[in-house]
């Protein structure tokens, strides 16, 4: 692991790694699981674990995870999650990092996660929020971020703004879990291993602006595309200014570890 610096290590995210590091995974289900990266940082964060499986419906994205995650106890599998195809009660833990604002419905693929989770078993979910005391920095990725889901959308992919933090409260606490913890923290889990964490500390580093140039980049080139979508080219354009005052920094998100 990293060295951790001050700022990481107090924001929520160590107690995260602790208790899941209290966890045995057994067989482990990542829905939606794109580059197969929520599965390594689960892999380096469990007391210990016999095999995940993650799934997605993108063979691209699945393409690139067999790639990252090269594994003899890792399976990556194209399937819908809203008709995941396992039986009632077949997997220990249930994964869901990021995802659940690109589900076009939240409510089915949740009821197929529930089903196929023992009971006893744990759900993970982790998702960024919209609102609440966040800093102009992390307001910034969340206006990009809405702004990129509104171009998937008129390209057919289903991508919708971020949920409250009461919204994704809600959605947990309505699952009828025999227990329900929630974390929080501006930090993601995977930030312990990556080794240039450093570099996002600085909402105004060099390295977060280019990062932001390039994506608001990327979404008013794709804006280009849709003559229609003049005023996501007009949003872009202002966001582009934005990042270079606010800096960009990751939205803060809620770390659901729930037994069923
Ligand atoms: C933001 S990405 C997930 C990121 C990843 N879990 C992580 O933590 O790095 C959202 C993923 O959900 C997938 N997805 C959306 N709807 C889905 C569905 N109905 N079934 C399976 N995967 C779905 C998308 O293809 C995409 O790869």
């Amino acid at each position: 692991m990293q060295s951790i610096s001050e700022t990481i290590r107090n924001s929520g995210v160590i107690e995260i790694r602790d208790r899941l590091s209290s966890l045995s995974g057994g067989r482990v289900l990542d829905v939606g699981t794109q580059h197969g990266s929520f599965i390594t940082v689960m892999m380096k964060s469990m007391k210990d674990y016999e095999a995940f499986v993650g799934i997605d419906i993108s063979e691209k994205d699945l393409e690139k995870a067999r790639d990252a995650v090269p594994d003899d106890s890792v399976e990556f599998r194209i399937m819908d999650a809203e008709d995941l195809k396992y039986k009632n009660d077949s997997y220990d833990t249930v994964c869901l990092s990021y995802s659940l604002h690109h589900l076009e419905n939240v409510d089915i693929v949740l009821g197929e996660m529930m089903r196929v989770l023992k009971p006893g078993g744990h759900l993970i979910l982790q998702e960024m929020y919209s609102d609440g005391d966040q800093t102009d920095a992390q307001r910034t990725e969340i206006l990009e971020h809405h702004l990129g889901a509104r171009i998937d959308r008129v390209e057919g992919i289903p991508h919708y703004d971020t949920f409250s933090r009461q919204q994704l409260k809600d959605i947990v606490n309505g699952l009828g879990l025999s227990s329900v913890e929630v974390y929080e923290t501006a930090w993601s889990l995977k930030c312990l291993y990556c080794e240039n964490s450093h570099q996002c500390e600085d909402p105004r580093s060099e390295y977060n602006l280019e990062f932001g140039r390039e994506e608001i980049q990327r979404i008013l080139d794709r804006a280009k595309d849709h003559s229609e979508m003049d005023d996501v080219q007009d949003e872009a354009r202002l966001l582009l200014e934005r990042v270079e005052n606010t800096g960009l920094h990751s939205a803060s998100l809620l770390f659901f570890i729930c037994k069923k």
